[in-house]
């Protein structure tokens, strides 16, 4: 038997931590685990938000009724189909096969197509309600959070919003679920990686969500990851964070992300680094990118507002670790950068032109001429690597 958290009287927490995946997505580190998150509505009718990774099924199960007893569930709110939360679907209708799974149209078209589901749905349209008996549900399409068919649930009568991907953070939830009962401090460093990873694109969806939202009373938001927020400043700060990211906006600091395969062009960021720091900034980040993963790398890039960038020529194109970093940069839209760029080659300078390129599609402010160096360091090349990192840091330092 499990000790069920409760959220609120009636609300139940039956989520699940992995602590055993390595890659979210096969592609995003998880070193300190993940959390699905699922939440039980215990009024005259039962409400389920949202399923959990199949892997967890069994767990889910005897948490589920570890909190409900034989009573049934009458219905399943989809808020997301991705399967880290859809995943348990399937063995929940064989559990429970009266149950009626809530979505929107899209909601329907997936489940179709992922679990051959066609009975026993309920397709709900923009602020439609389900009433429960106390408490009531009103559904809110909130598309491209993070997928097409994504909508957010709210309960008015308690204040609590079921946000979804939105407000979740990667990190598994070890004792305490609500932000009240745990440290908290960690997590929000996990938000911003795992929006930058995961919904990076989706800038301006996400600004209409807010926008959405905005008139809600909130009191409690439920994501799908993560701690659940009730704490005043803490829910101000998610939104905050989450208006913030959305519209690309970042703090004073710089990001050097760099290739180099014999230490010349790392040399290069060494010098670029230095000056920004001489020159006031104190947020300087590297990374080389052959070492650091790119989920840490796109963290820092929405974090800060400086972006310099260095490559060296390799088969006349950008070194692979920076090819694929400025494609990931492309892939999200992200804008407003100070951008700066270096390269080093051997017999053709290709990487300057190639990321000349990539920052005039942008439309990044490139604040001065590339630094190239040809072979290794020389005198020229260490003042011109000097004078990007300074011009950085005075540009940064008007931000204020
Ligand atoms: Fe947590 Fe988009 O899934």
């Amino acid at each position: 038997m499990y000790k069920t958290s409760q959220i609120k009287e009636g609300i139940y927490y039956v989520g699940v931590n992995d602590r055993t995946k390595h890659l979210f997505e096969n592609l995003w580190p998880l070193p300190k685990g993940i959390s699905y998150n699922s939440y039980l509505i215990d009024d005259d009718k039962v409400a389920l938000i949202d399923t959990v990774d199949v892997c967890y099924s069994e767990v889910y199960f005897r948490k589920i009724r570890s909190a409900l007893g034989d009573k049934p569930i009458d219905y399943l709110v989809v808020n997301h189909m991705e399967p880290d939360h859809s995943g348990s679907i399937e063995w929940l209708v064989n559990q429970y096969p009266h149950i009626t799974i809530i979505g929107n149209s899209r909601t329907m078209d997936m489940l179709k197509g992922f679990y051959g589901i066609t009975e026993n749905i309920l397709s709900i349209k923009d602020a439609d309600e389900v009433k429960l008996g106390k408490n009531t549900l009103r559904f809110y399409l909130t598309p491209m959070i993070h997928w097409p068919e994504t909508m957010m649930t709210y309960v008015p009568e308690l204040k609590i919003l079921f946000s979804g991907d939105a407000f979740g953070t990667y990190g598994s939830l070890d004792g305490g679920v609500v932000d009240s009962q745990l440290n908290s401090d960690g997590y929000f460093d996990e938000m911003i990686r795992y929006y930058s990873n995961i919904v990076g694109k989706y800038g301006s969806p996400v600004q209409a969500a807010l926008g959405k939202l905005s008139g809600i009373d909130i009191e409690v938001v439920c994501s799908t990851h993560g701690p659940v927020w009730t704490e005043k400043g803490n829910i101000e700060k998610v939104i905050a964070l989450y208006d913030k990211l959305s519209k690309y906006e970042a703090d004073k600091g710089l990001v050097i992300a760099y290739g180099s395969m014999y230490g010349n062009t790392e040399q290069l960021a060494e010098i670029i680094a230095a000056s920004a720091a001489e020159n006031g900034i104190k947020n300087v980040v590297m990374h080389h990118v052959s070492k650091s993963h790119q989920s840490d790398i796109l963290r820092d890039i929405f974090k800060y507002r400086g972006l310099i960038i260095g490559s060296p020529t390799y088969n006349n194109q950008l070194y692979p670790g920076i090819e694929s970093l400025i494609s990931a940069l492309r892939n999200r839209n992200i804008k407003d950068r100070l951008f700066g760029y270096f390269g080093g080659f051997s017999w053709a300078d290709a990487s300057l032109r190639h990321l000349k390129e990539f920052a005039e599609e942008m439309r990044f402010d490139i604040v001065c001429d590339p630094v190239s160096m040809k072979h290794s360091l020389h005198a020229d090349v260490v003042e011109s690597a000097w004078n990007l990192g300074q011009i950085m840091a005075e540009k940064l330092q008007r931000q204020d």
